[in-house]
Parts: structure tokens; C-alpha cells; sequence
């Protein structure tokens, strides 16, 4: 009996012990398991936090970029807008004294700048108010960038007869030292240009007239190849200058590239060119020959990328050895 009771007692004890020891040990585990559990939940919360964190000190950096980009933007938008109409004052208040022509390059040398439609107009509105000529050159016609599109002035409502359009195969054809060109201009007009350049030349070299008139009946794709050839070397320019230091005017067309110096710390464009040319090894043209007042393009020069590569990539190399400030 008492064995039985012992042993009911054992195994009482036992069993008893062992429910006890394994609700124990569940009661452990199961502690164990929520703290684990809670350790899992703040590690993840921890990284989620520092994730967080990250983002917003991303999304900071993002603000502050985009309020400094908008910032300038306003300011550089309200400069053109008020360059633009100081041009356009400044213009208007030139035909005024007079004017009887205007003479406009167009895509120009040497900013690269291609006049708009609207810009043309504008012009054009000052010729027909004034009973003022448009004297253009076209000589770029062709090289242009960036999806724009030459447009002559005579195209434009009432500048048929108000235009004197000159153009040359220089540039379209890479025969600069031709000097062979054209005029489009009203029958009075011309039949006086005909006078004056009979007087002043005679006439151009009949054989190259004759590959002139061969060359101007190329197709489209010609030109078409020939400002992406163009469009190509002044990437490749745009890339070599802006590294070397220079503060780059992208050009629109033509095949210049007009450059700020300043940060060079050179008294002016013609001291910088010069030291360009005798100690770099690379030619350029100082900026003030561009300028009424030589001191406004004092710290200016222009580059020309009508070169083959390799002599592109090799000027790239010198200019390395400039060091802007
Ligand atoms: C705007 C512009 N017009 C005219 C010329 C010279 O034309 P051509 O070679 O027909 O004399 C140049 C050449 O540099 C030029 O840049």
C-alpha cells in the first residue's frame, strides 16, 4: 500500500514533477520565445528606423537640391527675361536713329546662337516699322544642334523684298578657302549688289563655281550627315573644355565654342591666348576681337571644332596641363 502509495506518490511525484518541470520549461521556453521575439522586433524596428533615417537625410539632400535649382532657375529666368527685354529695347530704340539696315548671322559666329522664329519676327517687325533691310548671313545654315532649325529672316511675312540673304559654300562643303558664295536678294536690290561686286571682284574662279553648282545639288542626306558629324565633335569639345576648367556657352550651331576664363585668373583673353598657344600648345581667339568694347570679352576666348578627331582628343590632353583656380 505504501509502496503502492510510494509508488503512486513517485509516480505521482514524477509525473507530477515532470508536468511541473515541463511547465516550467514551457514557461521558460515561452519566455524565451516572446524575448527573442521582442529582440527580432526591435532589430527590425532599429533598422527600419536607420532605413528611415537614410531616406529622409536622402530626401533632405533632395529638397535642399531642388530648392537651390529652383532658386537659380527663378533668378537666371528673370535675368533672360529682363535681358530679352533689354535687348528688345535696345534694338528698337537703334532703329530709331535711322536705321536703314540690320546685318544678323544666324546660327552665329562666334556664340553659336540660332535665332528663333519669334526672335526673327521681332527683327522683321522693326524692318517693316522702320522700312529697314535685313542684310543676313547663312552661312552655318546646315550646322545646326539639338533639334533646331534654321530659319532665314526672307521667309517671313513682307521680308521678301527687305532681305539680302548671303551665303558661301565654305562651310556647308569644307572649302573655306574658296570664297565662293552667293546673294539672294528683289531684282532692284540685286541688279545694284551685281553692280558693286563687279566693281569690287569681277567674279569668283569659273571652275569653282562650276564644282559649286555640282556640289549644290547634293540630297538631303548630306546635310543631314553633316551637322551630326558636327553635333559629335562638339560633344566631344563641350566634354575636353568643360573638364580642362573653361565655363562653356553651349552652342546651337556653328562651329565654335564660346568659353568664360575667369577662373583662370589671367588678366585677359589676349595674355591668356597667348599662353596657350607658346606654352599649351593649343590655339583659340581672344573673346574682346568679338566686342564693340574690347573689355566686355576680356575674359573670353573662342574655340573652333572643326577638326579631326584625334586633333580634338590631342588638344584635350594639353589643356590638362591648365590649372583653373
Ligand atoms: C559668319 C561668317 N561669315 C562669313 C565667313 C567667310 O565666308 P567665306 O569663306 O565664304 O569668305 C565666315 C568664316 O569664318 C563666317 O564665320
Amino acid at each position: 500500500m505504501a509502496i503502492g502509495l510510494l509508488t503512486a506518490v513517485v509516480l505521482g511525484a514524477l509525473f507530477g514533477s515532470a508536468l511541473a518541470w515541463l511547465g516550467l520549461r514551457s514557461r521558460q521556453a515561452g519566455t524565451h520565445v516572446r524575448l527573442s521575439m521582442i529582440e527580432k522586433d526591435l532589430a527590425a524596428a532599429r533598422s527600419e528606423l536607420v532605413r528611415q533615417q537614410e531616406a529622409n537625410a536622402k530626401l533632405r539632400e533632395q529638397v535642399a537640391a531642388l530648392e537651390s535649382t529652383l532658386q537659380h532657375e527663378r533668378k537666371s529666368s528673370a535675368e533672360k527675361l529682363d535681358l530679352i527685354d533689354r535687348a528688345t529695347e535696345e534694338l528698337r530704340e537703334a532703329f530709331q536713329l535711322h536705321t536703314k539696315a540690320i546685318i544678323l548671322n544666324t546660327p552665329n559666329n562666334p556664340t553659336g546662337k540660332v535665332f528663333s522664329t519669334k526672335e526673327l519676327e521681332f527683327i522683321a517687325s522693326l524692318c517693316r516699322e522702320f522700312d529697314a533691310l535685313a542684310i543676313t548671313d547663312e552661312i552655318y545654315e546646315h550646322i545646326t544642334y539639338d533639334g533646331e532649325r534654321h530659319v532665314p529672316i526672307m521667309t517671313l511675312p513682307d521680308m521678301r523684298h527687305r532681305s539680302i540673304l548671303v551665303n558661301s559654300m565654305s562651310k556647308t562643303f569644307s572649302v573655306t578657302g574658296w570664297r565662293v558664295g552667293w546673294v539672294v536678294a528683289a531684282p532692284d536690290l540685286s541688279e545694284s549688289i551685281r553692280k558693286v561686286h563687279d566693281f569690287l571682284t569681277v567674279g569668283a574662279a569659273a571652275p569653282l563655281q562650276e564644282a559649286s553648282a555640282l556640289a549644290l545639288s547634293f540630297g538631303d542626306d548630306y546635310y543631314r550627315q553633316l551637322a551630326a558629324e558636327y553635333s559629335g565633335r562638339r560633344d566631344v569639345i563641350l566634354n575636353i573644355l568643360e573638364k580642362a576648367g573653361f565655363q562653356c556657352y553651349r552652342p546651337k550651331g556653328a562651329y565654335y565654342v564660346m568659353t568664360d576664363i575667369s577662373r583662370f585668373g589671367f588678366a585677359d583673353d589676349v595674355t591668356f591666348v597667348r599662353y596657350l598657344i607658346e606654352t599649351i600648345g593649343v590655339a583659340a581667339v581672344p573673346g574682346s576681337s568679338f566686342y564693340q568694347n574690347p573689355l566686355d570679352g576680356s575674359q573670353q576666348i573662342r574655340f573652333c571644332f572643326c577638326k579631326k578627331y584625334e586633333t580634338l582628343k590631342s588638344a584635350g590632353r594639353k589643356l590638362l596641363h591648365l590649372s583653373p583656380q
